[in-house]
């Protein structure tokens, strides 16, 4: 079979951040409930010059230029985010004309809470499997900002940020396996976020249930669908990762915990010593931006790329994606020789600004304030004003961006 998979991938965040210790003491918080019980360090927070879009272009600017690849070759684009910015217009439009993307490119938008993206970028692989893309890329972004608003119980899982993937049939990173697939999609009201307000309901420990309940669904699903296409079973020692949606650290390790279960391994210290082994080493970037929502599991991805690529060559490793409401997936992906290096996202997060608690509220409450008509920002009042794309308000109903040259 023909091999297809991600061939580069760009990230990119908002310029502030908080730390999740500040955040604590603020909210008379024992800290250690944030790091060590959320397993969360900081917090990205995006000025009000800084959204969907302007994230969306900075990652996908950021993947055609980790792998040298020209926009033009790029016919398909699909923004997968559940920050949406007009019931009608796809943020993927404006990211289009951002990228210089050509006319004869689709440009799409995809929803399903944290999973758009996923869905986004299977799409790619069926096609780039079909032949139809005939040599084209396709450009896949997660892109979102997630509020759940001043005081909540939510509020130390906020973030902010875009991961862009570009799907070919030159899978330099990953090359995505489609023996088997796991899917599992149930209607359930544990995290949804209603026209009439930006930050999220959400009924937390229920969404947590509900996303163990989906691990359970979608590992059956691949279970069976593998064992229907290759009577094989897996074992744990065919995968050198396990890579989960995080909407904060101590997730991955509830999700590890059931992953394991399933797989058959019951006792605590083993499951303990897998957990350090398989998953911890890839929660770092995550921990240290927040839930970036339809991007977190890919943003995990890509801390394995910086990291470890080199010692994963011809390895595979799981992926489970996990979208409230809910819709989930369970893959598997390979890691191929000679996999592209991608730079190290470290020194850009250590040259973040570091906020303090009123200067994140004001943010918090600037950008959930930021798109309302007749609002032109000055980006240099926001201290972006070397962005490569900044928003700079709606005016006559129209949102405004600019591009750095
Ligand atoms: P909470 O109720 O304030 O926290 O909110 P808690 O009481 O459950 O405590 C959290 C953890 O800290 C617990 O660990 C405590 O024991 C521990 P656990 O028992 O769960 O392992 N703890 C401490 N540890 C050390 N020292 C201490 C201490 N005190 C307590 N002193 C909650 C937590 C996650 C519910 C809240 O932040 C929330 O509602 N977040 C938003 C929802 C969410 O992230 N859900 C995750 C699953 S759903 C999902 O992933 C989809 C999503 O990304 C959206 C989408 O798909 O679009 C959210």
């Amino acid at each position: 079979m023909r091999k297809v998979g991600i061939e580069s991938l760009g990230f990119a965040t908002a310029k502030n951040h908080i730390t999740i210790e500040d955040l604590a003491i603020a909210r008379g918080v024992n800290p250690e409930k944030y790091v060590i019980g959320l397993g969360q360090k900081e917090m990205a927070i995006a000025t009000p010059c800084e959204d969907t879009v302007t994230m969306a272009a900075q990652a996908g600017l950021c993947a055609l230029q980790n792998a040298d690849i020209d926009p033009t070759s790029i016919d398909l684009l699909i923004v997968g985010t559940e920050t949406g910015i007009d019931h009608s217009k796809p943020v993927a439009s404006y990211v289009h004309e951002l990228l210089g993307l050509s006319t004869n490119c689709r440009a799409i938008e995809t929803k399903h809470a944290c999973y758009g993206a996923t869905g986004g970028l299977q799409f790619a692989i069926d096609r780039a499997l079909s032949g139809r893309s005939r040599g084209k890329k396709s450009l896949i972004i997660a892109s979102d900002i997630a509020r759940y608003g001043i005081g909540t119980a939510g509020e130390p899982t906020q973030g902010a940020g875009a991961i862009a993937i570009i799907v070919s049939d030159e899978p330099r990173l990953v090359i995505i396996e489609t023996g088997a697939e796991g899917i599992y999609s149930n209607q359930v009201m544990d995290f949804w976020r209603p026209l009439y307000r930006k930050e999220a309901v959400v009924d937390g420990h229920f969404s947590i249930q509900c996303y163990l309940d989906a691990i359970e669904g979608s590992y059956k699903n691949w279970q069976q669908s593998l064992v229907k296409s290759e009577n094989k079973q897996l074992a744990l020692t065919d995968i050198a990762a396990c890579l989960y949606h995080i909407p904060f650290g101590k997730m991955a390790n509830k999700a590890h915990m059931k992953h394991l279960d399933l797989i058959g391994i019951n006792d605590k210290n083993v499951a303990n010593e897998d957990y350090t082994l398989r998953v911890a080493p890839y929660l770092e970037f995550c921990s240290r931006v927040g839930n970036v929502y339809t991007g977190s599991l890919f943003l995990s991805l890509y801390n394995l790329m910086v990291d470890a690529s080199k010692s994963f060559e011809g390895k595979s490793i799981s992926m489970f994606s996990y979208g409230s409401g809910c819709m989930a997936e369970y893959f598997l992906a390979t890691i191929p020789q000679n996999a592209l290096k991608l730079p190290d996202f470290r020194p850009i997060l250590d040259s973040r600004t570091q906020v303090d608690i009123n200067e994140y509220e004001r943010l918090l409450i600037a950008n959930t304030n930021a798109d309302q008509n007749d609002r032109v920002f000055k980006p240099e009042d926001w201290g972006v004003a070397e962005n490569p794309f900044i928003f700079l308000g709606v005016n006559d109903h129209k949102r405004q961006y600019i591009k750095l040259p």
